[in-house]
């Protein structure tokens, strides 16, 4: 389009991109220098949506209209997208498997409980409910046109260990009360598409550190083998399965998978569990793609023997060269340009090549465990991010070889199991487009002001969406917290900006009321 001025009259010039990096708890981000102007879509893609979007609110003022007042005073929902919204994610983080912190793993009891609680909550918004074959729950909604491709948004019910309440339960609960307004309202029938919502039953893979086994079951990139993995106690996915009486075949696996072409898109709303939108002064962002993530389990195994008799020359102390190797990897990660300047086969890899590279040792054990006892093994686990796939190939070969070479100095055997491996994702730019429009209408009618320059944010945390994005174009919008803080009870999110997320979900859902679509 070679008209800025009639792009300008629909989006008003957006904020240079915010490009953020951020780790799992808490960590500061890096705020990269600003890049190019908003560039989701290209100009006559813009065009064409701005003017149907435009078109949309002149036909359809039978369409959603927040704030109408029809609600009987209560113009934005405040009940059903806040104060319930609110509560129910106090309920949910409530139900645990441990006492005294938030814990529920893939098909424990407390997440059987909070798939009960959320099924009693999508059958009172007016969805139709089932749980699958890997224990994820859905509700969906009838539609105008009940075979057009549906719209899926969810996110996860499981949990970390010592977890917050929002990660996760956010998503689940603000589109779940999005599609009870549009009941309430008697619109959830006139959708032109059906709405889906997902709860999935493993994202965070806690307990098999297999992430996303529900949403890779639903976009079929599950291995069958997946099955076969153990937890620490030797229970397989299988078994947990089956225990909960699901069949746990190859066969069943198939039975999850949705085929490409009955999906429209997926959407997902999510803490930010990063500080760049508290920073902004900004409730919600869209975000522009998930850093791909490598988790590995480094086991090392040495000489096991007294702690009193065996000099210090003389030992094959896997303790020490664990944390040896640790100190490697977080030095790797932190001048990744000093380590890995040139590649040969890459040619060269510069700072930028390493936007958001962020490297974990977040567990690591050791047997026997005595004080008085040289180890005989210590295992530990890495999780490895960054923006760009080939350098995080490249960080993660490049610690490989000094873990091997490390362990033969030390004397001691290492062993490096991949167990975990996700490329990054790109959201897709129309449908960023949809989610930006819907929360700057959304924040203008909360806040009075045109809100048109939502910040758009790159997520360091691994998402459902990732899985989703091999099924179907995925968009996310992420929700301000505190501190940047998540993965951790401190995890907060102002009750006022879950109810901007909710509202933001409504004013998207309305651009699927009706016969709009794109
Ligand atoms: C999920 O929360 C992850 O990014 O590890
Ligand atoms: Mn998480
Ligand atoms: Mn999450």
């Amino acid at each position: 389009m070679g008209n800025t001025k009639s792009w300008s009259t629909f989006f008003p010039p957006t904020h240079d991109l915010f490009v953020a990096v951020h780790s799992g708890a808490g960590a500061m981000a890096s705020l990269p220098p600003k890049l190019s102007p908003f560039s989701l879509v290209d100009g006559r893609k813009a065009l064409i949506f701005s003017v149907s979007i435009l078109l949309a609110s002149l036909l359809f003022s039978e369409g959603l209209e927040v704030g109408s007042g029809e609600d009987g005073g209560d113009e934005l929902f405040r009940e059903i997208l806040r104060d319930e919204a609110v509560s129910r994610i106090n309920q949910l983080g409530k139900i645990s498997d441990a006492d005294g912190y938030l814990e529920r793993t893939f098909l424990s009891p407390g997440s059987i409980r909070a798939t009960d609680l959320i099924m009693s909550w999508m059958q009172d918004a007016g969805l139709k409910t089932w749980v699958d074959q890997m224990g994820n729950l859905h509700g969906r909604t009838n539609a105008i046109n009940a075979t057009a491709e549906t719209l899926l948004i969810g996110s996860h019910l499981d949990t970390v260990v010592d977890a917050g309440k929002y990660d996760g339960s956010l998503g689940i609960v603000c589109a779940i009360s999005a599609l009870k307004v549009l009941k309430v309202k008697g619109k959830l029938e006139k959708l032109y598409r059906p709405v889906e919502v997902i709860a999935f039953s493993d994202e965070e893979g806690v307990r098999f550190q297999s992430t996303f086994l529900g949403s890779a079951a639903i976009a079929g990139i599950l291995p069958p083998t997946t099955l076969q993995i153990s937890d620490k106690s030797g229970i397989t996915v299988q078994d947990v399965l089956r225990e909960n009486s699901f069949d746990a075949t190859d066969e069943s696996l198939v039975w999850v998978k949705y085929e490409p072409r009955s999906v429209w898109g997926y959407v997902e709303v999510h803490i930010e569990q990063g500080p760049v939108l508290e920073t902004l002064g900004y409730p919600l962002g869209v975000v522009k793609g998930i850093a791909g993530q490598t988790r590995l389990k480094v086991e090392v195994s040495g000489a096991q023997g007294h702690a009193g008799t065996v000099p210090m020359l003389m030992r094959q102390d896997p303790m020490a060269a664990a944390a040896e190797l640790v100190v490697t990897v977080e030095s790797l990660c932190k001048y990744p340009d000093k380590f890995l300047g040139y590649d040969e086969h890459c040619g060269f890899f510069g700072k930028e090549s390493f936007a958001g590279l962020v490297c974990t040792v977040g567990e690591i054990s050791c047997w026997p465990s005595a004080s008085n006892v040289i180890p005989g093994q210590v295992n530990f686990t890495v999780d490895i991010r960054a923006i760009d796939d080939e350098a995080r190939e490249l960080v993660v070969s490049e610690f490989s070889n000094q873990v091997y070479r490390k362990c033969e100095e030390r004397m001691v055997n290492c062993t490096i199991e991949h167990k975990h491996n996700a490329e990054a994702a790109h959201c897709d730019s129309g449908l960023s487009l949809q989610l930006k429009h819907a929360t700057s209408s959304a924040l203008g009618k909360m806040l009075g002001d045109i809100h048109s320059d939502v910040p758009i944010l790159m997520s360091g945390a691994g998402h459902d969406a990732m899985a989703m994005s091999h099924l179907t174009k995925v968009g996310m919008l992420f929700v301000r917290c505190r501190g940047g803080i998540s993965h951790s009870p401190e995890e907060s999110v102002l009750d006022d900006d879950v109810w901007a997320a909710g509202l933001a979900l409504l004013h998207f859902f309305d651009q699927h009321v009706n016969l709009l679509h794109f």
